[in-house]
């Protein structure tokens, strides 16, 4: 069994996660309109792993017996100054998404519920990477010059992503 506190809980992360993919799917084709096909495949790829993320809290409140409540996900922006901008608000909301889970897994904790805590512990692993993942892209573009070779450089980079 799940608590309703867990569940209710659970359902939120689930549509953050959403959200998550939307928002990179947004920046995915903005970046195609920007003509840097390769931070747009990575982004399409991430949009990809969010969707999977989601699915994750999904079926788990299925499997505990629980109720899944499908909620509205907030349109994201379409447009961002500069890629600087655009990763940089990748690792913002990464961090933002590593809080969430982290307070998920207070919410376990208190509910005794040690079946969710396992669960999570996927997830707050995956954030570590997530994070760091962002931290090194937004350091990179730091390093270049706005119009540089590099840029194009990193483009290609991401376009490699499996
Ligand atoms: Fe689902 Fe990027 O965390």
């Amino acid at each position: 069994m799940i608590s309703k506190a867990v569940e209710k809980a659970f359902n939120e992360q689930f549509k953050k996660e959403l959200f998550s993919s939307y928002l990179y799917l947004a920046m995915s084709a903005h970046f195609v309109e920007n003509n840097l096909s390769g931070f747009a495949h990575w982004l399409r790829c991430q949009s990809k792993e969010e969707l999977e993320h989601a699915m994750k809290f999904f079926d788990y409140v299925l499997e505990r017996g629980g109720n899944v409540e499908l909620q509205a996900v907030d349109q994201p922006p379409s447009n961002w100054k500069s890629y600087l901008d655009a990763f940089t608000q990748v690792l913002e909301h990464e961090q933002m998404v590593t809080a969430s889970i982290n307070k998920l897994f207070e919410i376990a904790a208190q509910e005794k519920d040690y079946a969710a805590q396992i669960f999570l512990q996927w997830f707050i692993t995956e954030q570590v990477e997530e994070e760091k993942n962002a931290t090194d892209i937004v350091a990179n573009l730091k390093l270049i010059d706005a119009h540089g070779t590099a840029v194009l450089m990193l483009d290609r980079q991401l376009g490699k992503r499996a």
